[in-house]
């Protein structure tokens, strides 16, 4: 079954806090996994990822690392030290830069394994294209972000990622051509929530029965007159979808 992701798109620990706190209050079938994006992070910083461990949180930290390979080596690392269990790099990133990720990524946890440090595997996981795309909007790219998200992401299967972020529509083609790599998606939005800036959404039950591993949703909860409502609709949603794949 798809796990659900929290996006907690909000300006501070307070916020952030305060629903986290909220969804985990409430009595759901429910394994909690939040992500912290690039506003909570740069606002709070990593003592917010503590706290949201000590709620009981999976972190999936998205800041979508893209440099040169020695600098994702050290940024990937610090993340994971910090107790992330997932995070990104930008596959347009390349090959050498996804590979020194994957590299930093493994040495940790050999010296985890060792007695230090990070406790457990965080997956390495690549963006393709951004959901809020349009065909045509890409700088520089002729491709439609469904065929360039399809092509980067068997590239990142041989490079040694776990995963891509993609949109829901792109997971038939991605586990066809990639069986094992997880897919991450974003722009879920269930029926009659506003698409927002995403351009390529899709609804829970249909990502879920795609075979998203993972669906990642924001403002549907965060944004709702009720969260705790919002989320329980979603997750009964996607527990009822056998997976197409
Ligand atoms: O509010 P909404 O449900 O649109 O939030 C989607 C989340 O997923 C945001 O935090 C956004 O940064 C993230 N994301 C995305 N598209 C990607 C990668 C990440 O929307 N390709």
């Amino acid at each position: 079954m798809s796990q659900l992701v929290v996006a907690l798109d909000m300006p501070d620990k307070t916020a952030a806090m305060a629903m986290a706190g909220r969804l985990r209050e409430a009595d759901l079938a429910w394994k909690p996994w939040c992500k912290v994006g690039m506003e909570l992070f740069t606002a709070c910083g990593p003592a917010l990822l503590e706290s949201l461990n000590k709620l009981g949180y999976k972190i999936f930290l998205d800041l979508k690392f893209y440099d040169i390979p020695n600098t994702v080596a050290g940024a990937v690392r610090a993340a994971a030290a910090a107790g992330v269990h997932m995070l990104t790099v930008h596959c347009q990133g390349g090959e050498r830069m996804c590979r020194s990720a994957r590299q930093s990524l493994d040495a940790l946890d050999a010296e985890s394994r060792e007695g230090s440090l990070h406790n457990g595997q965080a997956l390495l996981i690549g963006v393709t294209a951004l959901t809020s795309f349009a065909p045509g909007e890409m700088p520089g790219i002729a491709l439609t972000p469904a065929a360039f998200a399809v092509s980067l992401a068997s590239k990142a299967a041989g490079w040694g990622l776990d995963g891509v972020v993609c949109a829901g529509v792109d997971v038939k083609k991605i586990k066809l051509a990639s069986p094992h790599l997880r897919c991450i998606c974003p722009g879920i939005r269930p029926q009659g929530f506003e698409a927002g800036d995403q351009r390529r959404s899709m609804t829970p039950d249909k990502a879920a029965a795609a075979g998203a591993d993972y669906l990642v949703v924001g403002r549907p909860i965060v944004a709702a007159a009720d969260p705790v409502v919002a989320l329980r609709s979603i997750l009964e949603s996607i527990a009822s979808q056998p997976r197409m794949t």
